[in-house]
């Protein structure tokens, strides 16, 4: 018991003692060498993706949903029922934080359903 005492009072001196004067800690990247980064401009070509939504309804689309994704990435999307749809949107907008407006979600999901619906099927 004493002995460890002594030792855990010998640790605590030897990090008091060598970790302020850096011989403990490992060197920081960044802030040693930050007189070395050097920042310079690359230009670069993003793929075009300007496609938009054209016809009845396709304001809110275009509006809300092109901000992440492209017009042919929701074009390739399986067809689903309203309800489906009225989820994805929900989804997009809690998980996701897409600044769809509550009022607007119905509309959206109708918008959705009617360019990329599928019927509802009965079940038995
Ligand atoms: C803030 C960004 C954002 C907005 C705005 C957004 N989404 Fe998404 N969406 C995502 C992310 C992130 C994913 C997940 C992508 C992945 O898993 O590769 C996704 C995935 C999807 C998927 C694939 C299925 C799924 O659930 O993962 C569909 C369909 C979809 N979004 C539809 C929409 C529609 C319709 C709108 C407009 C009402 C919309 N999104 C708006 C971010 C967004």
């Amino acid at each position: 018991m004493r002995r460890w005492l002594i030792v855990s009072l010998i640790s605590c001196l030897c990090l008091q003692v060598f970790y302020p004067l850096g011989i403990l800690s490992e060197p920081v990247k960044g802030v040693s060498e930050s007189k070395k980064i050097s920042l310079k401009s690359e230009k670069i070509t993003l793929p075009q993706d300007s496609k938009l939504f054209t016809g009845i309804g396709s304001k809110h689309l275009n509006q809300y949903c092109l901000i992440c994704h492209s017009e042919e990435y929701l074009n390739s999307q399986p067809a689903l029922d309203k309800k489906m749809w009225e989820k994805e949107v929900l989804k997009m907008k809690s998980s996701y934080g897409a600044p769809i407006p509550t009022e607007d979600v119905e509309v959206i999901a109708d918008e959705l359903y009617h360019r990329f619906g599928a019927p509802v099927i009965q079940k038995k």
